[in-house]
This record gives C-alpha cells, sequence and structure tokens, in this order.
C-alpha cells in the first residue's frame, strides 16, 4: 500500500485505497502463495526477455535476478512475509522486489496479471501432472505386486454383485492396473496441453513494445520435441482459457474414481462376509464405543474424497460457463478447486498404495468362494456348444439343469446322470469335468482373459513398464 492508503501498483487513478472488507473479500494471496516458485520462474524468464530485446539493461536484469533469487530462497525457506494488502502472489512478489531494486519497476513491462497468472498455472499444471504420474506409478506397483502375489488364486468374479464366474486375484487387480495406465497417460496429455506460452498477450491484446514471445517460451521450457516455441495463438483466448483447469480436474476426477472403485471392491472384501482380505493396522482405524471394530477407513475416505474431487470439476465448469471474453475476476476462483484436486488424489493414490502394502489376502476364503459350482454354469453351456447344441439352446438347458438342482436342494455337479440326461440325453459322462477350476482357467488363455499365462504376461508387461 502506498503512504496514502492508494494501492501502489494499479491505484494512480483511485482517489482511495480499498475497504478493508473489499481487501478481506478480494485477496488471493491465501491461496495462490503456492505459485511463488512458478511466478518467480516466469519472471526471471520475462526479464531474460526483456534484456534481449533492451528494454533493460544488464545492470537492471542483475540486480532484478539477484532479488528474484532471493525471493525464491526466502519463500522456499518459509521467511517471506505475504501481505494481503498486496493482493495476491504476484503482487506481493513485485512488491517485495521493489523493496530490493528500483528495477523491479520495470518488470511488469509489456507483461499483465492476465498472462503471467495464466503462465504460473501453465507451469504449476506441468509440474503438478509429473507429480501425479509418479504417484499412479507407486500405487500401480503396489497393485502389481500384490496381483503378482496372488495370480492364480481363484475368486468369484461378480456382476451386479452376483456371483458371475471364477477370476483370480491377479486378474481382478490387474484391471485397476489397466484404468491406473490409463490415467498416467491423460495427465500426460494434460501436460503436453500446458506446454504452450501465454506471456506476450498481456491483458488481452498484447503490447506495442518490441517484446520477443519466442525467447520468453524457450527461456521457460514451452517448447515442443524438436525445441521449437510453443506460443499461444491468440491473446485473448489466452487470458480467457480455462480448459486446462478443467482438463486437469477431469483426470484428477476419473483417477480418483477408479480409486473409489477399487476402495468399495475392497471395502467388500474386507468385510466379514466376504472375507478376501486382511487389512494391516495402519490403515485402519477402531470404535470409540465397539472394542471389536477395525474400520477399513482409508478406502472409505477414498470414496468420500473422490465425491469432494468431482465437485472441484463441477464447481471449475460452473464458474466457467457464462463468462465473457476474456479475463474476468470469477476467474481468480479457478484455483482452490484445481489445488484441492491435486492435493487429494495425491494423497488418495499415496495411501491406496499404503493400505495394498500392508494388506493380506485369504486365499483359502478366496478358494472356498471361488469353489461355487454355479460359477461354471455358462462354462456348461460352452461344454454342450461343443457338442454341438446352439448356445441359445444350451443357455436354456443349463438353466433347467441349475432350477433342477435348486429344486433338490443339490449343487449342479451332484445332480444324478439320469437327471442329466432327462434334460439333454446325448451329454457325456465327462460333463462334472468343467466344474474343475483349473480347467476353467486353462481354457481361457486368449488375450484379456484370466488364463495364469495371460495374468502373468500383462503383470510382465506392466512390470517392464514401470522399470522403463
Ligand atoms: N489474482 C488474480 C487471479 O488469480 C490475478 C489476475 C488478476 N487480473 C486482473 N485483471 N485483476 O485471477
Amino acid at each position: 500500500m502506498a503512504d496514502n492508503g492508494k494501492q501502489a501498483t494499479w491505484g494512480g487513478r483511485f482517489k482511495d485505497g480499498p475497504d478493508g472488507l473489499m481487501l478481506a473479500f478480494g485477496e488471493s494471496v491465501s491461496f495462490d502463495q503456492r505459485l511463488a516458485p512458478y511466478d518467480l520462474q516466469g519472471s526471471l524468464g520475462h526479464a531474460s526477455m526483456l534484456l534481449s530485446v533492451g528494454l533493460l539493461n544488464q545492470e537492471e536484469f542483475n540486480s532484478i535476478e539477484k532479488g528474484l533469487k532471493e525471493l525464491a530462497e526466502e519463500v522456499k525457506a518459509g521467511d517471506f512475509e505475504w501481505k494481503v494488502e498486496w493482493e495476491d502472489v504476484h503482487m506481493n512478489l513485485e512488491q517485495a522486489l521493489r523493496a530490493k531494486t528500483d528495477a523491479a519497476d520495470k518488470l511488469h513491462t509489456g507483461r499483465s496479471r492476465n498472462d503471467q497468472v495464466a503462465t504460473d498455472m501453465r507451469l504449476f499444471f506441468k509440474d503438478a501432472c509429473s507429480q501425479l504420474r509418479d504417484g499412479i506409478e507407486h500405487t500401480m506397483s503396489a497393485l502389481l505386486a500384490m496381483a503378482k502375489k496372488y495370480a492364480t488364486t481363484p475368486i468369484p468374479g461378480y456382476t451386479h454383485l452376483q456371483r458371475a464366474q471364477p477370476v483370480t486375484v491377479g486378474h481382478h487387480l490387474l484391471a485397476y492396473v489397466e484404468m491406473l495406465g490409463r490415467d498416467h497417460e491423460r495427465f500426460s496429455t494434460v501436460s503436453n496441453h500446458a506446454n504452450v506460452c501465454p506471456l506476450g498477450s498481456g491483458a488481452i491484446a498484447g503490447s506495442t513494445l518490441p517484446l520477443d514471445r519466442v525467447h520468453v517460451a524457450k527461456a521457460l521450457g514451452f517448447v515442443d520435441e524438436a525445441g521449437e516455441a510453443c506460443l499461444t495463438p491468440n491473446g485473448m483466448d489466452a487470458v480467457a482459457d480455462r480448459d486446462l483447469f478443467v482438463e486437469f480436474a477431469s483426470a484428477c476426477s476419473l483417477c480418483s474414481l477408479h480409486l473409489s472403485r477399487l476402495a468399495e471392491d475392497l471395502i467388500l472384501w474386507n468385510s466379514s462376509e466376504f472375507g478376501y482380505l486382511r487389512l494391516s493396522d495402519s490403515f485402519t482405524t477402531g470404535s470409540s464405543l465397539m472394542p471389536q471394530k477395525k474400520n477399513p477407513d482409508c478406502f472409505e475416505l477414498i470414496r468420500g474424497k473422490t465425491g469432494r474431487v468431482i465437485g472441484n470439476l463441477s464447481n471449475l465448469l460452473v464458474t466457467i460457463k457464462g463468462l465473457p471474453l476474456t479475463y474476468n475476476r470469477d476467474l481468480q476462483e479457478d484455483k482452490p478447486p484445481v489445488f484441492d484436486s491435486f492435493e487429494q488424489l495425491g494423497m488418495c493414490l499415496a495411501v491406496t498404495a499404503g493400505a495394498l502394502e500392508g494388506a493380506e489376502v485369504d486365499e483359502s476364503r478366496c478358494l472356498s468362494a471361488a469353489s461355487d459350482p454355479l460359477l461354471l454354469a455358462t462354462d456348461l453351456a460352452d461344454y454342450l456348444v461343443e457338442h454341438g447344441v446352439a448356445f441359445r439352446q444350451s443357455h436354456h438347458l443349463v438353466g433347467s439343469l441349475v432350477a433342477r438342482a435348486e429344486e433338490l436342494g443339490i449343487s449342479l455337479p451332484e445332480l444324478s446322470d439320469e437327471d442329466v440326461q432327462k434334460i439333454f440325453p446325448e451329454i457325456g459322462d465327462d460333463w462334472r469335468d468343467v466344474f474343475d477350476l483349473s480347467r476353467a482357467f486353462a481354457k481361457r488363455e486368449k488375450p484379456g482373459m484370466p488364463g495364469p499365462s495371460q495374468v502373468s504376461a500383462r503383470i510382465e508387461f506392466w512390470e517392464g513398464i514401470l522399470k522403463s
């Protein structure tokens, strides 16, 4: 604040400074201070461009560079004093630089906070995507280790949460590895979309000054594989565009959603009713009242936080949808949902990995559930197909056998040969072989199926990807 209470960066045309209430209402420094490293990096790139085109002399650049580096240290050490009266991260840093060097007054030449914040956020997104990709890899590795350990442990696969067909723990967990693999790729795409430099767009219409957009883009690493600068092609779009925010929040939502579905499966597996999974003490909690309880809170929280992350995406869509071009102050509200999704997803990934690392599968419970002969009713229908029956008829015939077994209160393979022959006279005497689980898996050795070689090949594939 200037001595007369006016805002020192934009207060020239004002008689009075902002009301305290307005300052508190309009500030963003409480949440955008985390952009400081990117803002300082962006300012250094911009200053080097100003030097290259003669808008700063070497001495001015040197003092700006020195000041920016000192500020980076202060921020990192937690010594920087953030002030609400300077509104946001950009003006806080600029004012702190002014206290170090008069050349700071030239730093904002040819730049607006509009292209500045767009640049900061693009640098943030590149970094955030890379951190989340690491987090995804860690969770994938934990899933893979468990999939490998229990690659051939049979469990029922479910549709409609009803027992459907036998799969293995390995095959089931690999389904989530595939999902996370797609998330990993999605964050690469978001990061590539972030790799475009808005600096030089100014407020909306660039600048009359001889700015060198290519120079600053290269200085900040906004380059393609050939090292060519990537520049936003329209200044109005560059400062109004929030596509990346939505793409990032959407990629976070999808990844959280995958973790939430995994969490739900594992909560079920962990219940006394299923009993397939035991969780370690370190990722469960007890009840304040019921002494016997050991609750899978880690996974329940992941389900809960996913609601929050999806809410952040809706928040952004609704904030942006009615805005005229270009920058409107509403857009200041674009950052909290993005930061929140980033943090929450990062934690959800780490917690999933941690909880999986300490979890154990109860193989005998899995085997006994997977030994339910009804899981192989479809295999019996396939057996009849191999004996020349059309599938629709074989489906119907096996349905009648299921009904007959139910009527007699026995399991499918316990039906007598006579009972079975009444329904299908030509049936061979080997029909009960169908109820052998190893046969069922051995017959499922095509890509995507739960046969043991398929599962181990896919584990190897992902292990190779994660090592590279
Ligand atoms: N704190 C602002 C934001 O995050 C920076 C951009 C301000 N631009 C403006 N024209 N007032 O959106």
